[in-house]
């Protein structure tokens, strides 16, 4: 559901109990894309700054887009205000060719596929990376699973906004403007007060576009279900995904 209004959802909450991102994935990616100590990147749909945050503290020389004024107001706690601008990955309000690499963490999926690979496109420099970092959980954990099966009942999986999916893959590898050069996982498992999984749960942006009559009805089946934990804190068997991609140094459209 490309464009959906994060403005919405509970910012404080999104940015409490969201998972972050796995350092060592981070510093892969640095490593991975030669980047240099102050290389310029850009975090595309930064939201709170959950990625942001981690890549300007590993030195980089970071700027923040995001369209949602909320998101943006908490992202300027994560990063000098200076360096947050309000755009979308359709329409980027940078330079051609003015980054040595972009950042999207959890969100290319919901772009219009084909005019965002455009526009990343221009805003790299010709060899620089893209990088989708992904929140990525172990098949089988149970606290998932049970989740899953909440989820399922209110969205079928075949509409749901699936990260996972293969039209992303397939929209950059048709473009003929990026060549695949690695994906890795990190583990990163993610932890938080069992109470407030249902606080977690209503910051996703399928369960936030729902009627309120079913979404009401799916957040008390996650307060039931977190009733149902006997500790205080819940640990989901999580990971970090990094899928790494470098910009073609020309265009050529090829037909066939
Ligand atoms: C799941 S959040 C991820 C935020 C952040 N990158 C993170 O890892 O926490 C998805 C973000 O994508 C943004 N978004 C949605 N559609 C977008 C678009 N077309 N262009 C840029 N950002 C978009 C939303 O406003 C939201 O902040």
């Amino acid at each position: 559901m490309p464009g959906f209004d994060y403005d919405t959802i509970d910012v404080d909450d999104y940015e409490r109990y969201r998972p972050s991102y796995a350092s060592e994935a981070v510093e892969w990616f640095k490593r991975r894309a030669g980047l240099s100590p102050h290389a310029r990147v850009l975090d595309l749909a930064a939201g709170t700054g959950k990625l942001t945050r981690a890549l300007f503290a590993a030195g980089m020389d970071v700027l923040a887009v995001e369209p949602s004024a909320m998101m943006r107001r908490k992202l300027a706690e994560a990063i000098p205000v200076e360096r947050v601008m309000q755009g979308t990955a359709e329409a980027i309000p940078l330079p051609d060719e003015s980054v040595d690499a972009v950042t999207v963490a959890q969100a290319f999926h919901q772009f219009r596929l084909n005019d965002a690979i455009q526009e990343i496109y221009r805003v790299l420099r010709k060899g620089g990376h893209l990088a989708l970092f992904w929140n990525v959980y172990r098949p089988g954990d149970p606290t998932k699973v049970a989740v899953d099966e909440i989820i399922d009942q209110y969205i079928p999986p075949e509409i749901a906004v699936q990260a996972a999916s293969g039209i992303w893959q397939e929209a950059l590898r048709s473009s003929d403007r990026f060549e695949s050069i690695e994906g890795r996982a990190f583990p990163h498992p993610h932890t938080l007060p069992a109470a407030r999984l249902g606080a977690l749960m209503a910051t996703s942006s399928d369960i936030a576009g729902l009627p309120p009559g079913p979404r009401g009805r799916l957040l008390n089946e996650m307060e039931e279900l977190a009733r149902s934990v006997s500790s205080a804190e819940l640990t989901i068997d999580a990971g970090t995904r990094v899928d790494l991609f470098r910009r073609m140094i020309g265009y050529q459209h090829t037909t066939g």
